[in-house]
């Protein structure tokens, strides 16, 4: 599948667009500040249904008007069927609607991940180089994509943790905090499992990308839960976690109520990105060069794409925000090298540069966004 059709309605600066892709992909160039990366986050909300810049629904709305409006078509790779995707939010209210061919699905939950979209932004080396809840909050957004029941999780987690909190604070027995630190074990011990198993599933992808992109060195991820992994560190070891968290729960309960807060669980998991140097393993986030970041970001976006690929069986969209910024020219070539392999689907890149194009083969039709506006050149 591939994205032939964007629409937009009164999103960001623009007030009213529509623009054809073909199958292949597209190249978006523009000044800073034209709407590049307004245009992709258009494309990626009918992904996940929210801004992946973390900006709120009300921000995304043309300032001065009332709603906005998305709207895809997604065709087959054969040019036969397609599937429609829109969203529309109201300021009024509040409201969010999302029409999946012509339809509203129960819940939202049903919506997501029909269009099969990877994003690659510059701001990705946050993840690599910022605190942790970039960290999570990239394993959340992916494994809620792929892994039925993380998202009802994680909905479900984050009750619990304010709730517990909340209980905390106000300097409950632990008799009374019983019941939610069994809650917390149960649904904490599903997350930990799912971020685990993750990243010993696809740690090897991210090694062999980081390897390829950078043309040498040896790197890789390792999660760092806010408990004790269990031993076995087996598949579907969800009990194994649950006996990690009670143990984790009772060790720390003293101090969890002397700071009021809870210290164990999911929503203190971190995950380190490492490369070696001499032998020896460095931190990217404390040692790598802005070159190394961004390498590490893009290697973890393709074991992203490998991921949707493998759980929706077809070819994501790889959506590129301004990736080669940092790169020098060796890796950016490396980089366009794995991005114009078989294994993806329709590519669409944006940059200031149109130079920048060029690497590509200048195999993607152009595109010119100045303004709002989109020209196809
Ligand atoms: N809700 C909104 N309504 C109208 N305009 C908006 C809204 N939100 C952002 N903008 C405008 O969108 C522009 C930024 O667009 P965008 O981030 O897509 O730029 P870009 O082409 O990606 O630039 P760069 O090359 O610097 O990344 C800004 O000029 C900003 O004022
Ligand atoms: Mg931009």
């Amino acid at each position: 599948m591939f994205l032939s059709r964007l629409g937009l309605r009164n999103f960001r600066n623009f007030e009213q667009a529509v623009v054809e892709f073909p199958e292949r992909g597209a190249a978006l160039i523009g000044d800073n500040g034209q709407g590049k990366t307004n245009l992709l986050e258009a494309g990626y909300y009918l992904e996940i249904f929210r801004s992946f810049r973390g900006a709120r629904d009300e921000q995304l709305i043309t300032f001065g008007c009332g709603h906005f409006r998305v709207e895809g078509v997604l065709s087959d790779d054969e040019g036969g069927a397609e599937v429609e995707v829109a969203a529309a939010y109201a300021r009024e209210g509040r409201r969010k609607k999302v029409i999946l061919d012509g339809r509203e699905p129960g819940r939202m939950g049903e919506a997501i991940g029909h269009v099969s979209a990877i994003i690659f932004t510059s701001s990705d080396v946050e993840i690599v180089a910022g605190g942790p809840g970039a960290r999570r909050r990239f394993l959340d957004i992916m494994l809620s994509l792929v892994e039925p029941g993380y998202l009802p999780a994680l909905q479900r987690y984050r009750q619990i943790l304010s709730q517990r909190n909340e209980l905390l604070r106000n300097g409950a027995s632990l008799a009374e905090l019983a019941a939610w630190s069994a809650g917390l074990a149960f649904v904490g011990s599903r997350i930990s499992e799912a971020r685990a198993r993750w990243i010993a599933a696809r740690g090897a992808s991210f090694s062999r990308y980081y390897a390829a992109i950078s043309g040498e060195r040896e790197a890789g991820l390792a999660y760092l839960p806010s408990v004790p992994a269990p031993d076995s560190g087996g598949e579907r070891e969800t009990s194994g976690w649950s006996e990690s968290f009670h143990s984790e729960i009772e060790r720390r309960a003293d101090q969890e109520r002397r700071r009021g807060l809870t210290l164990v669980g999911p929503h203190r998991d971190d995950v380190s990105f490492w490369v070696t140097d001499g032998g020896e393993r460095l931190q990217l986030r404390t040692f790598g060069s802005a070159g190394q970041q961004r390498t590490a970001a893009i290697a973890l976006r393709m074991a992203e794409a490998e991921t949707l690929r493998a759980a929706r069986g077809r070819r994501p969209i790889l959506m590129l925000d301004d990736v080669f910024a940092e790169l020098d020219a060796q890796r950016a070539e490396r980089v366009v090298e794995l991005l114009m392999a078989e294994e993806w689907g329709q590519v669409i890149v944006t940059s200031p540069k149109p130079t920048e194009f060029a690497l590509l083969g200048n195999s993607l039709a152009r595109y010119r966004i100045a303004g709002g506006e989109v020209a196809h050149l």
